[in-house]
């Protein structure tokens, strides 16, 4: 190879991820790995958002004109919409380790597997909106996944995730899709999770991450650590906005619906029958 060849390559090599950083909802890693880092990198960057203690260029599609807050979980039910978003993927990748690491800052070394299914809430306020995004973790464990699909219907966004030390957890990503496609509504959002960053042993590489994302048109593709926290916040934010995108539509459905429920109950008795066909003389 030529010696310039070799420098571009070497060059390419260093800035690789960088690069493939700036693709549209590819959100590496690697530059903020050191939490230290991760705040160096926000100093510069951005002016609103100090108090949050992630980083914003991580963020999908990251407008620095809008302000982003995440909340105190005891807000309780002070929100504007809320969404379900459905944490899926084999046993032991991590699901459970990032959804406490980003709703309560706790990582466990110890694993113990999920039962079924537990709930989380992490609140975002987007400019004026607060975004509450209720999550369900479920079980990995084969002997669950025909019981969990009854858990997709209504989830508008799902987090199928892998470890980047399993590559039987990376492979079955096509089971977890071909769950998803059958069982959730038509529109729900699906996000690429490759967790564990932070291993030495890593077998799935960055490069056939980003491919498998761009290949089965995936939303966005994110690498975390639940043990360091790289990137685990910043995970659920872009959930709450990439769901933010579609607010006017999902508070036009949820208005339709309300009204049909007004409809039906002021048409309808407490037997479901409509006033002028009961017997009630009245
Ligand atoms: P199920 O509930 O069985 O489906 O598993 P899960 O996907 O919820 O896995 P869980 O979060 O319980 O994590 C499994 C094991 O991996 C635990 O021992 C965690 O400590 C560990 N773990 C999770 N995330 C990370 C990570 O980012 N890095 C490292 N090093 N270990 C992790
Ligand atoms: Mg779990």
């Amino acid at each position: 190879m030529e010696k310039d060849t070799i420098e571009e390559a070497n060059n390419n090599l260093e800035n690789g991820q960088s690069k493939a950083q700036q693709e549209e909802g590819v959100y590496l890693a690697s530059e903020t790995e050191n939490p230290e880092n991760k705040n160096k990198e926000t100093q510069d960057t951005n002016e609103n958002e100090d108090q949050n203690d992630i980083n914003y260029k991580n963020l999908l599609n990251y407008d620095p004109k809008m302000k982003i807050e995440i909340l105190d979980n005891k807000i309780g039910d002070k929100y504007d919409i809320n969404f379900k978003i459905i944490v899926i993927g084999n046993s032991g990748v991590g699901k459970s380790s990032l959804t406490i690491k980003a709703t309560t800052g706790i990582f466990k070394e110890e694993f113990s597997s999920t039962l079924g299914f537990q709930f989380f809430s992490f609140h975002v306020k987007i400019n004026d909106k607060v975004i509450k995004l209720q999550i369900w973790d479920t079980c990995g464990q084969e002997i669950y996944r025909s019981l969990i699909t009854n858990f997709y219907r209504s989830s508008a966004l799902a987090l199928i995730c892998y470890s980047v030390n399993d590559i039987k957890s990376f492979e079955e990503i096509e089971i977890w899709l071909k769950q998803v496609k059958m069982n959730s509504d038509p529109d729900c959002k699906v996000f690429l999770i490759a967790n564990k960053i932070d291993l030495p042993d890593r077998v799935v590489t960055t490069e056939k991450g980003i491919e498998y994302k761009k290949e089965h048109d995936f939303e966005c593709y994110m690498e975390t650590s639940a043990k360091t926290g790289v990137n685990v916040k910043e995970l659920f934010v872009n959930c709450a906005l990439a769901l933010y995108k579609e607010l006017p539509k999902y508070i036009k459905e949820r208005e339709i619906l309300e009204n049909e429920r007004k409809h039906n109950q002021f048409n309808l008795n407490d037997e479901g029958i409509k006033p002028e066909e009961s017997d009630c003389a009245c």
